[in-house]
C-alpha cells in the first residue's frame, strides 16, 4: 500500500461535518411530522435483511456528508483492494478474504498469482463428507460406536462464531447430536463441560488457526488425557486419538505433532482473520451441527450481502451507511458505546461474537502506516436479548446522560410460535406481544415523552421530571422474514462489512490483533511465579508480587 491512509479529519468533509455538528439539533419528532417520506426515504434493502435508519440521528443533507466522507477517505477503493486479495492487513503483510470463503464454486480470484476458490471449495467438500459421516453414524469412535457430543475446542474466533451460530440455529440442528464448546482456559470450563460425557461416542474438534494457543492446546491435552483414562487400557491410544479428534488449523504440521491425524484436519489460510473464520473450517462443528446444506446456505447468506456491498452505490449501500452513521455518532456525537439489542433468544451470544468482531477489529490507536489516529477510534459493543435488556440496562439508554446508538434486531417469524390460551377472553400469539416490545421501543427512543404529556396524565408535578422521556436515541432497526442458516450470514457479513467501513475511515488496520500479544507473553512469563518460582516473583512490580503471595497462602 503506498501513499498511507487519508487522515479522515483532514477532508473537506469532516469540515462539514465538524460544523454540522456545531449546529446540530436532533429532532425526530419534527423530522416525522413534517416529512412523511422519512421512513421509507431512510429504510433500506439488503438481500432479506430490511434495514430502517429512519431514527437514527441523520437528515439529507448529513449524509450527504457522511458520503461526501467515504469518498474522500477512499472507501471504495478500499473496499476493492481488499475484494481483490491485495495486502490491506499492512501490519501482518496478509491479504484480507474472508469473502473468498463464501464465493461460488465457479467463481475464481487470483491471490498472490493462486487462484483461491478451488482450494476452499475442496476443503469444503471434506469439510461436508467428513460432517456427513458423523451425522449419519458411518463415522465411529475406537470402541464402535456412534458419535453423540462434538466438542469444539477453541477460543476467540475459533470459539464465538461457532458458538453463536449453533445457539443461533438450534432449531436447524442434527437431533441426535449435542456439540458443547471449551474455550477458557479456567479449567472449569473443560470439567464444567465434560462432565457426564460418554467418552466413546465423543468426538473432540480442535479450532486453532494457528494451532499454538495457550488456552487450546491445553485444553485439547486436558481433553486427550481425559478421553485416553476414561476409555481405559484396552484401546489402542493412537487409534483412539485418530477417531475422537479432528482439527482444523492453517498450521498443519502442528496437528500432525499433536498426534490428529492430517486426513482428519480442515485446513484454511492466513488471509483469513480469526474473528471472519466462522464460515472457513472453524464452522466443521457448525457443519456438523446443521449439516451441510445448512452450512451452504449460510455461506449464501454471506456472500449475498458481500455482494450487495461490493455492487451497490453508497448511497443505499447497508453496511456502509450503517458504517459512516457510526462514525457520525462516535466522532461527532461523542458516542462511546453501541447496543446490539436481538429481539431474538436465539441470537443471545450475537453481542458476545460481535464484541470480537468489532473491537478486536477498531480497537487501534494508530493507523495502518504507524501514524498515531487524529480522532476515537472502535467503540464499546455490547447487549443482550430483548426483552430481557429492557428490565435491566435499557433505562440508561432511555434516560441516561450518554448517546447509545442501537441497533434492534427482529424476525417476522418465530422459531417457536406459541400461543398464551390462558391470557383472558381472546389467545395471545406471544410472538406478537414480542415484537410489540420491539416496535415500542425503538418508538419510545426516538420520540420520548415530553412534560406536558406527562402531566396531561396527571403525574404529580414534583416528579414530572423524573417521568420525562428527551427522545431523539437514535435507533437502527433491522428486520428479516426468519432467523435462517442464510439470515444468519446475512447479519453477520453486515456487522463485518460495517466494521471495515469504520476502519477505512479511521485510516486503520482492521485486520491485526497486536494489542492480545503483551496480556499472552506477560501470562507466560509470571507463570513460574505463581507455582511458587520466589525469583520470577522477585521480578514482579509490587501489585503483582502481593496478589500472587495472597493467593498462594490461600491455594490449598
Ligand atoms: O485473541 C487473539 C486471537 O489471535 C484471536 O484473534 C483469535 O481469534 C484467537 O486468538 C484464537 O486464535 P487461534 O485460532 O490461532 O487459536
Amino acid at each position: 500500500m503506498s501513499g498511507g491512509p487519508v487522515d479522515a479529519t483532514t477532508t473537506d468533509a469532516w469540515k462539514a461535518l465538524t460544523e454540522r455538528r456545531a449546529g446540530f439539533e436532533p429532532d425526530l419528532r419534527t423530522w416525522f411530522a413534517e416529512d412523511p417520506g422519512r421512513a421509507s426515504r431512510f429504510t433500506f434493502e439488503a438481500a432479506d435483511l430490511h434495514v430502517d435508519l429512519s431514527k437514527d440521528l441523520v437528515d439529507d443533507a448529513l449524509l450527504a456528508d457522511l458520503l461526501a466522507l467515504a469518498e474522500q477517505v477512499g472507501l471504495e477503493e478500499r473496499r476493492d483492494a481488499m475484494l481483490a486479495g491485495e495486502h490491506i492487513n499492512v501490519t501482518e503483510d496478509r491479504a484480507v478474504l474472508h469473502t473468498a470463503l463464501r464465493l461460488p464454486a465457479d467463481a475464481s480470484l487470483t491471490v498472490d498469482g493462486t487462484d483461491v476458490v478451488p482450494a476452499v471449495h475442496e476443503t469444503l467438500a471434506k469439510m461436508y463428507a467428513f460432517a456427513d459421516k458423523v451425522r449419519s453414524g458411518e463415522w465411529k469412535g475406537v470402541t464402535g460406536e456412534r458419535i453423540r457430543t462434538v466438542v469444539n475446542i477453541g477460543i476467540g474466533g475459533s470459539d464465538l462464531g461457532p458458538v453463536m451460530a449453533y445457539e443461533a440455529l438450534e432449531p436447524f440442528r442434527h437431533p441426535e447430536i449435542e456439540c458443547r464448546f471449551i474455550s477458557n482456559i479456567d479449567p472449569t470450563d473443560a470439567g464444567m463441560t465434560l462432565k457426564g460425557l460418554d467418552p466413546a461416542t465423543t468426538l473432540f474438534v480442535v479450532s486453532s488457526k494457528t494451532f499454538s494457543t495457550l488456552e487450546t492446546l491445553t485444553n485439547a491435552r486436558l481433553a486427550r488425557s481425559w478421553l485416553l483414562d476414561a476409555l481405559g487400557g484396552d484401546v489402542d491410544r493412537a487409534d483412539a486419538v485418530r477417531k475422537h479428534f479432528v482439527a482444523v488449523s492453517t498450521a498443519l504440521d502442528k496437528v500432525e505433532a499433536f498426534g490428529i491425524d492430517p486426513e482428519n484436519a480442515f485446513g484454511f489460510w492466513d488471509w483469513v482473520g480469526g474473528r471472519y473464520s466462522v464460515d472457513s473450517a472453524i464452522g466443521t462443528t457448525l457443519a456438523i451441527a446443521i449439516g451441510p446444506e445448512g452450512f451452504a446456505e449460510f455461506l449464501g447468506g454471506f456472500h449475498a450481502i458481500d455482494k450487495h456491498f461490493a455492487e451497490t452505490p453508497l448511497a443505499q449501500n447497508v453496511p456502509a451507511l450503517m458504517g459512516l452513521l457510526n462514525v457520525w455518532y462516535v466522532n461527532f456525537l461523542d458516542a462511546q458505546t453501541h447496543a446490539v439489542l436481538p429481539y431474538s433468544q436465539l441470537l443471545h451470544r450475537f453481542p458476545a461474537y460481535l464484541q470480537q468482531l468489532t473491537m478486536e477489529s477498531n480497537g487501534k490507536s494508530v493507523r495502518w502506516d504507524g501514524t498515531p489516529v487524529s480522532t476515537d477510534t472502535g467503540e464499546v459493543f455490547w447487549g443482550e436479548p430483548g426483552t430481557n435488556g429492557q428490565h435491566a440496562f435499557y433505562q440508561l439508554i432511555h434516560q441516561g446522560t450518554r448517546v447509545i446508538p442501537a441497533d434492534f434486531i427482529a424476525f417476522a417469524n418465530p422459531a417457536y410460535p406459541l400461543t398464551d390460551t390462558d391470557a383472558g377472553d381472546d389467545d395471545v400469539d406471544v410472538h406478537e406481544l414480542f415484537l410489540a416490545n420491539f416496535f415500542a421501543q425503538t418508538r419510545a427512543l426516538a420520540f420520548g415523552k415530553t412534560a406536558e404529556e406527562v402531566r396531561a396524565e396527571g403525574t404529580a408535578e414534583e416528579i414530572v421530571n423524573a417521568r420525562v422521556f428527551s427522545g431523539n436515541r437514535p435507533t437502527t432497526s433491522i428486520m428479516a422474514p426468519s432467523l435462517t442458516p442464510g439470515v444468519l450470514g446475512q447479519l453477520i457479513a453486515l456487522y463485518e462489512h460495517i466494521t471495515f467501513t469504520q476502519g477505512v475511515v479511521w485510516g486503520i488496520d482492521s485486520f491485526d490483533q497486536w494489542g492480545v500479544e503483551l496480556g499472552k507473553q506477560l501470562a507466560l512469563q509470571i507463570s513460574p511465579a505463581v507455582s511458587g518460582d520466589e525469583d520470577v516473583a522477585k521480578q514482579q512490580d509490587s501489585s503483582t508480587q502481593s496478589l500472587i503471595a495472597y493467593y498462594r497462602e490461600k491455594r490449598k
